[in-house]
């Protein structure tokens, strides 16, 4: 992990403009808007693009410097006036230094006829960290992903097509590390067949480069002190296209006919689920088997918003980054207090282990972040008595997570169909049908499987190595001395502040039982967490006086699969797996040019174990740029880690195919 600083520094000039201190240049020349416009707008033709876009089509831009967002802002402004109200703008950007927070709302400010959109960009422009960030604006119409960090590190990472590039990112002479070769070898990759690109700069290097790259490149009239610049369009190289990557991990072909989907399951899974395809025009059944939505792990009253990272960017920490961000944007939609609350993280550093991993934290990742408070500072911010300092996450929280998955089953174009307990599913002419055992529920040309640990009940999905473990939370009366707890405090369980005059203290793990009746034994052991977290704030909820019997909490399964990583994404077909990759268990590096045998139409979201407040919401996400062969919201890698099919290949691998 990177130790720089994340943010931009950032100087303002006599005229109010902001200049890179880091790079030594501006952001944009005095000509600000016209200089986007005829540059980045006009060198890709993008008003008669946007225009041209048919019924719920798209179109993607890529750029090189997210920098103050002027670009994007210029370029969904152009998008509202022209495009037609069913189509989608996606937008993704690699920015090495995003501005802070403050800097960007001053530098947005010099452009009032921008206002509506910066200020939607401002609303959403928090939790923003290395790696993919996803942010969405006007119900899913406009989507951005920022790729935080360079972009000779985050382009490979990036999963295409990209329509239209925006190449920017301070002037070559300035800033040598990025124009490169390997730069323009990722522009190209990238590029849908035609696609386009407008830069500034006329540098006759650049212009050769992109050429050597795969882009016929044309010098046009430029503005300002900019006597020429770039356009181009990429025609791609002579010769054998580059090899794909794995099979396996290809992007099944995109399903045709009426764009509904079933999504079987109403947990922040199957919710995410449907609000993630319902943002792109899908119509979506919701069918959960009891009479309304998080009847299950997803009903606790309160979960925390944790992130147990790696320093060593593994898949799992890169997806708890972007999901705790992507997250942490949708609740912005909610209500504070009531839905959930941006009241902080304290993971207290309980034993010397947990004090060194927590060291290795703090300097792999950004104050912003994560920081170590000492025991005083952290019972300051704790508001009651601790025996031990811990790191502390400022934008962490505790969620509501009904609430969560309420506002997402509630998006247009959803239909939540209670009472439905789905067992089995059969594809006919072209159509999933899910049965309830007697009679055919529903019937759609998408199926995302979204039960949990239930993902077994399935034919098609029963190989899933899913397992359910289940814990029990422990609600507690607030009381007028408990009030005093201002942040969530973790230790081996957790404690949230009240809300609506209750904590939430959990949770036991039980491996064995699989019944969900809450037992003493387990408010038992809840309470012994509570003691190693806070004796104090033990004595303020008045605990010694409380016979456990009276106790009242709540049990679920938490869905867990092997590597602790979620499973989402297509499904194939598992016998005809093993058929056709069958040399794997003989050679594990062979990568057969065999095309992987989809179960056309058929999804899955499942395993989010202890942390589906983090992951749930952005795998709906990644569900729909699946299926709607968009650039996924997390890189290809983490993208993999979660897939299906990595456990049919390790199978075969391991010779238990
Ligand atoms: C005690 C406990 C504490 C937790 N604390 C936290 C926390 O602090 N932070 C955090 O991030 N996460 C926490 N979690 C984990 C989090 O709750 C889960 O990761 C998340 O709820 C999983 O969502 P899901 O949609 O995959 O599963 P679920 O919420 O279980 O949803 C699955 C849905 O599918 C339905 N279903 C199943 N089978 C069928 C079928 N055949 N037909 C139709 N419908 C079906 C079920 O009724 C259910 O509604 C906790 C979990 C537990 C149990
Ligand atoms: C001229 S500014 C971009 C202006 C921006 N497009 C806008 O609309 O405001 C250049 C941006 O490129 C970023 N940048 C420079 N080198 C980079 C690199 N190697 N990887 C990612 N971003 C980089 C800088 O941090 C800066 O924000």
């Amino acid at each position: 992990m990177s130790t720089e600083p994340l943010h931009a520094q950032i100087d303002w000039d006599a005229d109010g403009h902001p200049q890179s201190r880091q790079y030594g240049d501006v952001y944009f020349a005095h000509t600000g808007l016209e200089e986007t416009r005829h540059v980045f707008i006009d060198q890709n033709d993008l008003s008669a693009r946007f225009g041209a876009l048919p019924e719920g089509g798209r179109l993607v831009i890529g750029e090189t410097g997210f920098g103050t967002g002027l670009n994007f802002l210029c370029a969904w402004q152009v998008f509202e006036q022209c495009a037609n109200a069913t189509a989608r703008l996606h937008f993704v950007s690699v920015e090495k230094y995003p501005l802070n927070r403050a800097d960007l709302t001053r530098a947005l400010a010099l452009w009032p006829s921008l206002q509506r959109y910066s200020a939607a960009l401002l609303a959403q422009y928090s939790a923003i960290h290395r790696g993919f960030q996803r942010l969405v604006f006007d119900g899913g119409r406009v989507t951005l992903t920022l790729l935080i960090g360079d972009a000779l590190e985050q382009l490979p990472q990036l999963e295409g097509p990209i329509d239209a590039w925006f190449l920017d990112g301070f002037a070559p002479a300035k800033n040598p590390e990025m124009w490169t070769p390997e730069l323009f070898a990722q522009l190209a990759r990238l590029a849908a067949p035609g696609a386009t690109l407008g830069t500034f700069t006329s540098t006759g290097w650049v212009r050769r480069s992109l050429k050597a790259a795969g882009f016929r490149m044309k010098r046009v009239p430029g503005i300002g002190h900019k006597w020429e610049v770039l356009r181009g369009v990429f025609v791609g190289l002579e010769g054998p296209a580059p090899r794909q990557g794995k099979p396996w991990f290809s992007r099944p072909p995109r399903p045709t006919g009426e764009r509904h989907a079933m999504v079987i399951g109403a947990g922040l899974a199957g919710c995410a689920t449907a609000a993630s395809l319902a943002a792109r025009g899908w119509r979506v059944s919701l069918l959960e088997r009891h009479g309304a939505d998080a009847a299950e792990a997803s009903g606790n009253p309160q979960g925390v918003l944790y992130l147990k990272l790696s320093a060593h960017g593994t898949a799992l920490s890169q997806l708890i980054l972007a999901g705790f961000g992507y997250t942490r944007r949708l609740l912005e939609h909610l209500q504070r207090g009531r839905d959930w609350d941006a009241c902080g993280v304290l993971q207290l550093a309980f034993d010397s282990k947990e004090a060194g991993r927590q060291q290795v934290l703090a300097e792999a990742f950004e104050p912003e972040l994560l920081h170590r408070l000492d025991r005083d500072q952290a019972q300051g911010r704790a508001g009651v008595s601790l025996a031990h300092g811990g790191l502390y996450y400022p934008e962490g929280g505790w969620v509501h997570p009904p609430a969560l998955c309420r506002w997402q089953a509630e998006q247009a174009g959803i239909s939540l169909v209670p009472h439905q307990q789905i067992l089995d599913l059969r594809r006919i002419d072209g159509q999933w049908q899910a049965w309830d055992g007697q009679h055919c529920v529903a019937s759609a040309s998408v199926v995302v499987i979204a039960c949990a640990a239930q993902a077994k009940a399935f034919a098609q999905s029963r190989w899933l190595p899913l397992k359910g473990i289940r814990g029990q939370i422990t609600r507690l009366a607030a009381t007028a001395r408990s009030q005093a707890l201002a942040t969530v405090v973790c230790a081996e369980g957790y404690v949230a502040p009240a809300r609506l005059g209750e904590h939430t203290l959990g949770a036991s793990f039980d491996f064995t039982n699989q019944d969900l009746t809450p037992t003493l034994a387990e408010h038992t052991s809840n309470l012994a967490l509570l003691d190693e977290i806070s004796p104090d704030l033990a004595d303020r909820l008045g605990l010694d006086a409380t016979p456990v019997q009276t106790l009242q909490g709540r049990a679920a399964l938490r869905c867990t699969s092997p590597d602790y990583l979620p499973i989402i994404g297509p499904m194939p077909d598992q016998a005809l797996f093993a058929e056709r990759y069958g040399v794997l268990a003989k050679d594990a590096r062979q990568i057969p040019d065999v095309p992987c045998p989809w179960l056309e139409g058929l999804y899955v979201n499942s395993g989010h174990g202890s942390r589906g407040l983090i992951t749930a919401p952005l795998s709906g996400e990644l569900i729909a740029a699946w299926l709607d062969a968009e650039p996924l919201p997390v890189p290809t890698a983490v993208a993999e880690a979660c897939h299906p099919s990595r456990f049919l290949v390790r199978g075969l691998v391991r010779g238990k195919g």
